[in-house]
């Protein structure tokens, strides 16, 4: 069981156990996007709580990439101010923070942005936009854009980034073949459709050189019919890994995704937990890269069998650590039961209404 707590480095970033907190929007930024005092305090338990790397919440690249409400941004200059004080005050509690890249294409939310969404195809009655496809102009802005953020990231003194090319954001757009119907190159063919990842990372490391961590985020399959499978997710992955990509968090499903979606409710027992774990041992025997897993994990036994098993490398949780942020504190100091979050999904619903994620279950605010 000791080997969650034992260090490990990726690219020179050295993470003092493998809890990895996912990427979490918790709805605490400023309405442009800056970082505020209230969501560096709660990134802050994170660190104090003993979390070895803190991913932050998805950061919009471009403003026409917001997905929703009180979201952090990166897309500009002007940002990376607040962003330093997130990331200083990480490093002053022994903690590692990243932060994930993100466009939201066809789920981004024209009330916030004022543009109708941007999408690798214009599909209709996914959203109740009109969408408007991506031309090979828009394609080399937005990898631009990915670049100038990884630098801003940089900059602010994150330790890494990880692009966000899961749960059917654009990236994952691009990928998912029920998503991406474009007839040019950056469609049909697996090759074609990771194209603009590839392009993504190579503005990246022309901006933030080869040695800083540079992590991907990804769907196994997205259970949507027509959609990414695990095939050609694993074979994105090895293409990712060739062209230099870090580590690979493992998640999977869409907001189309009905009860396969990423957040899954109704985790009751070891069984439910960590529901992509098949995923995972199929890409551990096909991509040699590190591989980070989300999805479920909420016992202490199950984070210890996938790590001892070679499934995956680190443990990645989003809703225990809303529900407690020092879980990994309390694992490590010997009390060992299983997270306290019941995956009611209820912290979700209530962030919308501007009071920032907390768990409603536990209450407190
Ligand atoms: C409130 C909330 C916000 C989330 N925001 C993000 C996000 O910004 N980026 C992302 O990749 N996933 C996001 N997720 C998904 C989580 O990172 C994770 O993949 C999912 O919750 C499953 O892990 P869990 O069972 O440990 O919660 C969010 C989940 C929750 C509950």
């Amino acid at each position: 069981m000791l080997r969650l707590f034992e260090p490990t480095e990726i690219s020179g970033m050295t993470i003092k156990n493998r809890f990895v907190r996912s990427a979490t929007w918790v709805g605490m930024a400023a309405g442009n996007g800056a970082c505020t005092p209230k969501l560096v305090d709660t990134i802050v338990m994170l660190a104090k709580g003993g979390v070895g790397l803190i991913i932050s919440g998805h950061a919009y690249v471009q403003k026409q990439g917001q997905a929703g409400p009180w979201q952090l941004g990166i897309y500009e200059d002007r940002l990376v101010p607040g962003l330093r004080g997130m990331t200083d005050a990480v490093h002053e509690h022994g903690g590692k923070i990243i932060a994930q890249l993100a466009h939201s294409g066809l789920f981004a939310d024209p009330a916030l942005t004022g543009h109708a969404p941007l999408a690798p195809s214009a599909i209709a009655g996914v959203t109740r936009h009109t969408v408007r496809e991506m031309t090979l102009q828009t394609i080399r802005n937005l990898v631009q854009a990915f670049g100038l953020a990884a630098e801003r990231a940089q900059e602010a003194g994150f330790d890494g980034v990880q692009l966000h090319s899961a749960h059917g954001y654009l990236l994952s757009q691009f990928l998912s073949p029920f998503f991406n119907r474009r007839a040019d190159r950056y469609g049909g063919s697996l090759e074609n459709r990771v194209r603009i990842h590839i392009e993504i990372l190579e503005a990246i490391r022309s901006r933030v050189g080869g040695l800083y961590p540079v992590l991907i985020k990804i769907n196994t399959r997205d259970f949507v019919g027509g959609g990414l499978e695990v095939e050609d997710s694993i074979r994105a992955g090895q293409l990712l890994q060739q062209r230099g990509v870090d580590a690979i968090e493992l998640s999977g499903g869409t907001v189309l995704s009905g009860k396969l979606s990423p957040i899954r409710s109704q985790i009751r027992n070891e069984g439910d937990e960590a529901y992509f774990r098949d995923y995972a041992v199929a890409f551990k025997n096909r991509v040699n890269l590190p591989i980070m897993l989300v999805g479920g994990v909420r016992s202490f036994d199950v984070a210890g069998q996938i790590v001892n098993n070679g499934i995956a490398d680190y443990i990645s949780m989003s809703r225990p650590f809303i529900r407690e942020p020092d879980l990994v504190k309390r694992w490590e100091s010997g009390d060992r039961t299983k997270a306290a979050c019941i995956s009611c999904n209820n912290c979700l619903v209530e962030a919308r209404t501007g009071k920032g994620v907390y768990c409603v279950t536990k209450g407190g605010r």
